[in-house]
């Protein structure tokens, strides 16, 4: 299978990236399955339900959250009746919505898909550890699952490669998300998993983490209360990661970062060119 995963989208700039481009590339890389992180797409605070549909109509399968799932009220409602709308896994029993769902692609295959948050320098949660290796043991890879995504909300490269390694063997991806910058790591583990520390965000680079620069500056120098942290407005880059499975195990051959637009150096995975 040809899998692609994209970072955190932060606002307009990220979703217009997503919706202008990720067409294209569905077609281009005959993709089947996109799974892109959505925590930051309403004007950088959380997701709203026009929003998540506009997403999934411009080719996601799936979309992962993280510690701004809740920062729009209304996602509290609509994602009970949005399968393909992921939340963390480690949430309190209880929680609306879904932490891991088993997604039907496009084309024809299964997909696990898993959003799990870090606990270092983040609200304290229970246990990622044990929270993924219950949904795994449900849906093993290979036999009820064609694929496994895990995306690792966290702060911590520490923790970040922890998950990636405690899982090697079970999961197709390990991507970690939330910090916006993307990271140079990405590889095939030698259990068979593709890992990336960092998948970077889909959003406006001439920013800090995709807000305006400015207000963000002010803050560091003032330690004063200001306006509303507001998503840039420059053109977006998407950045994420391409991994090819092998349909019998699910587990990774080859991945490839990508990083497309303007501000980063471009990359994508040459093998499907
Ligand atoms: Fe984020
Ligand atoms: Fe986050």
């Amino acid at each position: 299978m040809r899998l692609l995963f994209l970072g955190d989208i932060v606002g307009r700039p990220g979703r217009n990236a997503v919706i202008e481009r990720l067409p294209g590339l569905r077609d281009r890389w005959r993709l089947d399955c996109v799974v892109i992180n959505g925590e930051n797409s309403a004007g950088g605070f959380g997701i709203n339900e026009a929003i998540c549909d506009e997403i999934l109509a411009a080719g996601a399968d799936a979309i992962t959250l993280g510690n701004h799932t809740w920062d729009q009220r209304e996602t509290l409602v609509f994602i009970e009746r949005q399968p393909r709308l992921i939340r963390p896994v480690n949430y309190p029993s209880g929680t609306p919505g879904r932490g891991a769902n088993l997604i039907d692609t496009r084309s024809g295959h299964r997909v696990l898909v898993v959003n799990v948050m870090g606990r270092l320098y983040m609200d304290p949660l229970d246990d990622p550890f044990a929270a993924v290796d219950r949904e795994l043991e449900t849906c093993p890879l290979g036999q009820v699952a064609d694929a496994v995504i895990v995306d690792v909300h966290a702060e911590a490269t520490s923790e970040k490669q922890a998950m990636g390694h405690h899982l090697d063997g079970r999961a197709s991806l390990v991507v970690g998300t939330h910090t916006h910058v993307p990271t140079a790591d990405h590889r095939v583990l030698p259990g068979g998993t593709a890992y990336l520390s960092d998948a970077g965000m889909c959003g406006d680079y001439d920013s800090v983490l995709g807000m305006q620069k400015e207000e963000s500056i002010r803050r560091f120098l003032q330690k004063t209360p200001g306006p509303r942290m507001e998503p840039g407005l420059g053109e977006g880059t998407l950045c994420g990661i391409a991994v090819e499975t092998d349909d019998r195990t699910g587990l990774a051959v080859r991945v490839a970062a990508v990083r497309l637009g303007p501000n980063l150096e471009e990359t994508w995975p040459r093998f499907w060119d």
